[in-house]
């Protein structure tokens, strides 16, 4: 059969970077990992108790499209409750994780040949979702200001690109990769632009709970008839196989993204979500003992990479630290990484893929022995070249 006559979209759209990388230096059996967004913690006693009860209570049926309606309730109050989410359960889709979120989001907010605003360095998938929906990815680097979009650049993009159909911009609070956090006034800074020229907003808020000395907030605490939020339990509740995801929407819009859901998907997992329920009534600090875990990890990092001589983005949350690289590696983060993986065994992911090839990805999501491991791998490397700083 001919390929070439199967939808091009997918064809070339590239396969993700991340996990074929992390899926080839697997083979090594000595390979320290801190590659994926993956949290080394297991789901709550509490809520696995909960997805045992739903199977013995034969919920094995399917659910309604836009979720158990027990669940949309308790999100919506567990929601706003910790961020101040405004949304009622009946502006709640329960999606199969926050990317089938994503997911139908982008399908349904805009039309081929619509602009979308990514500020770089982003996590890869909304350009690869940008992509096969037919649209213009409009990157923004925002490496210059801390990693956090500024009102100056929304407006900068319009200016200079009067041929665009600019209708979405994505912010990911805190950030994957550089764990970016943003202030309050940051994000109410973006406010005026974003209104008047009736940009929408797709927030991904996954990281919400992950956050290091400084509190989180939601741009949909201003904007939320023209914001879509994004959460789940992957990150908070230690559930990334469970693939438990809400979409937060306006009326209207909302309606139309739980049909895309259901056309995709019809429904999450029953169980899934009975055990979910549990998580939005009585794990609301689950995510806690697991945070301050992190934290330390965090800290750790950020003293360890400085005695190297190497900057980071201030990572204030969810589990990254993005790693600017010594000059001789200038433009070649897989170089980078393909050597840290081969003469150290040591795991991390290229800066390419999140639209800077002069640095790399440090997942802290691991164990602080292989956090150890790798900052001497990191070492190790960077002894190489002599660019180490004397002690
Ligand atoms: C910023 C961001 N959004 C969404 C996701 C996907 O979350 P889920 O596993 O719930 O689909 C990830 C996973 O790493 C992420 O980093």
């Amino acid at each position: 059969m001919d390929l070439s006559k199967l939808n091009q979209d997918i064809s070339n759209v590239k396969p993700s970077v991340l996990r074929q990388f992390d899926h080839d230096i697997s083979a090594d059996p000595k390979i320290v990992k801190l590659t994926l967004g993956e949290p080394d913690f297991n789901v709550p006693d509490h809520i696995k108790q909960a997805a045992i009860k739903a199977i013995d209570n034969n919920e094995s049926h399917y659910p309604y499209f836009w979720g158990v309606q027990e669940l949309r309730d308790a999100a919506s109050s567990y929601y706003h409750d910790k961020f101040g989410y405004n949304y009622t359960s009946d502006q709640i889709v329960v999606s199969v994780g926050a990317t089938e979120g994503l997911a139908a989001t982008f399908h349904t907010l805009f039309q081929p040949g619509d602009a979308v605003i990514i500020p770089t360095p982003a996590y890869p998938v909304y350009k690869s979702m940008s992509d096969v929906n037919h649209l213009q990815a409009l990157m923004i680097d925002t490496r210059a200001n801390g990693c956090v979009l500024t009102p100056e650049q929304v407006q900068q993009a319009i200016d200079e690109h009067p041929e665009l159909n600019i209708r979405g911009v994505v912010i990911t609070d805190p950030s994957n990769p550089t764990g970016a956090v943003y202030t309050e006034e940051q994000l109410h800074a973006l406010v005026p632009v974003l209104r008047d020229n009736e940009i929408w907003v797709i927030s991904d808020e996954i990281y919400g709970e992950l956050t290091y000395g400084v509190k989180h907030y939601t741009l949909s605490k201003w904007l939320s008839d023209q914001t879509i939020v994004i959460n789940g339990l992957s990150k908070s509740h230690a559930m990334t196989g469970w693939r438990l995801g809400f979409v937060f929407g306006p009326s209207g819009v909302i309606d139309l993204i739980a049909k895309c859901h259901q056309y995709q998907v019809t429904a999450a997992t029953s169980i899934v979500q009975y055990a979910a329920i549990e998580a939005m009534t009585n794990g609301e600090e689950d995510a806690e003992a697991m945070r301050v875990i992190y934290e330390k990890r965090c800290n750790y990092l950020r003293t360890a990479l400085g005695k190297l001589g190497l900057d980071i983005v201030k990572p204030q949350g969810a589990f990254y630290v993005f790693v600017s690289l010594p000059d001789a590696w200038k433009d070649d983060s897989m170089a980078f990484a393909k050597k840290l993986a081969k003469k150290q065994h040591v795991g991390v992911i290229p800066g390419a893929p999140f639209g800077d090839d002069h640095a790399i990805r440090i997942s802290y999501a691991a164990s602080d022995e292989s956090i150890h491991a790798a900052v001497a791998g990191l070492k190790a490397v960077l002894e190489d070249i002599g660019a180490v700083p004397v002690e």
